[in-house]
């Protein structure tokens, strides 16, 4: 994985600027920040995408069929495992409606929303996957779902009452023309469903340091100010908790973790990572805490307001 040079990172943030660029950019207004291309920002950011990258499709399909086991085993014991976005979700989706799931994966939302609705359309270009969500739908009895085995932009869909893309947007450069075609394709709704950075995590400190940009990943923060800077004025429900921390063993294991966010594969920037790992990670439970929580949100929109 390699990161764009300083040159191309000058293109889409300010902040990669050496700083006598910045300054000529800022010429009279000195000390205002230059504004972030968002658009720009997503799609490089998409492109070199490390969490998304980094896994194999296989292995990738093998942990999501994990998950899946998880969630029915979860399910039979305890109706509605906790999801307060699928939740929210539910709550505003109607019986005769039709839901347009984008990136359905294993049908994590395409399940319970299938049971609550009259037909949904799954989109999903990964054949393990599919296979996947085809098994748990046999399985549990449930025939309203028809699969479509395309990635969105290449998808042909006709009209639904609601679209929905949870983490399924984040390998699309064009992040606006595929929320435009969900657009499209939804009369009533749509909800897009992005992951929150820690505002304090030490990825970003360490992004920032190394790679000139705090960002290490497509993400709701960039995703919330492109749409906004497009005139698409979203509500969001925020993920009131962290859900996952991540934690290490060693702090080896630390750096190994943090090189790989930061698409970083020779050593030359090994001790400085260690340094700030080992000042920023608090070690508990036998195993070194990142403080960097991870939580998600919905951003959703009537098709009427916008
Ligand atoms: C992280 S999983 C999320 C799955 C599910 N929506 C969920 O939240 O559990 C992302 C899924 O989006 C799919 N995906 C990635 N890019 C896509 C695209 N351009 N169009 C449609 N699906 C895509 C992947 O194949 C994968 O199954």
């Amino acid at each position: 994985m390699v990161w764009p040079d300083a040159s191309a990172r000058a293109l889409i943030t300010g902040l990669a600027l050496p700083p006598s660029s910045r300054e000529a950019q800022q010429g009279k207004n000195e000390g205002v920040p230059v504004t972030t291309d968002w658009a720009k920002l997503w799609r490089l950011l998409a492109t070199h995408d490390i969490q998304t990258g980094a896994e194999g499709e296989a292995q990738m399909v093998e942990r999501w069929r994990r998950v899946a086991r998880e969630i029915d085993a979860t399910t039979a014991r305890r109706p509605g495992a906790p999801n307060p976005l699928l939740d929210f979700l539910l709550s505003r989706l109607l019986p005769e409606m039709t839901v347009l799931d984008i990136g359905a994966g294993i049908g994590r939302w395409t399940v319970p929303i299938a049971r609550k609705v009259r037909k949904v359309t799954a989109v999903e270009p990964l054949s393990g996957m599919r296979e996947v969500l085809q098994e748990r739908l046999a399985s549990l009895g449930i025939t309203n779902v028809a699969l479509v085995d395309a990635p969105w932009m290449d998808a042909r869909v006709g009209p639904h009452d609601v679209a929905i893309a949870a983490h399924s947007s984040y390998t699309s450069p064009d992040l606006l023309g595929f929320v435009r075609k969900m657009e499209r394709s939804a009369r009533k709704a749509c909800y897009l469903a992005l992951r929150v950075p820690a505002h304090d995590g030490v990825i970003g400190e360490l992004s920032l340091r190394f790679r000139g940009q705090w960002h290490d990943s497509p993400n709701f923060i960039v995703g919330f100010n492109l749409l906004l800077s497009a005139g698409i004025y979203a509500s969001v429900v925020m993920e009131k908790a962290t859900v996952r921390r991540w934690s290490d063993k060693t702090l080896e294991d630390a750096l190994e973790r943090a090189k790989r966010h930061l698409g970083v594969e020779d050593a030359h920037h090994d001790q400085a990572i260690m340094e700030c790992l080992s000042q920023r990670l608090a070690l508990a439970d036998g195993a070194y805490q990142w403080p960097d929580g991870m939580r998600s949100a919905l951003l959703y929109w009537d098709q009427d307001e916008t």
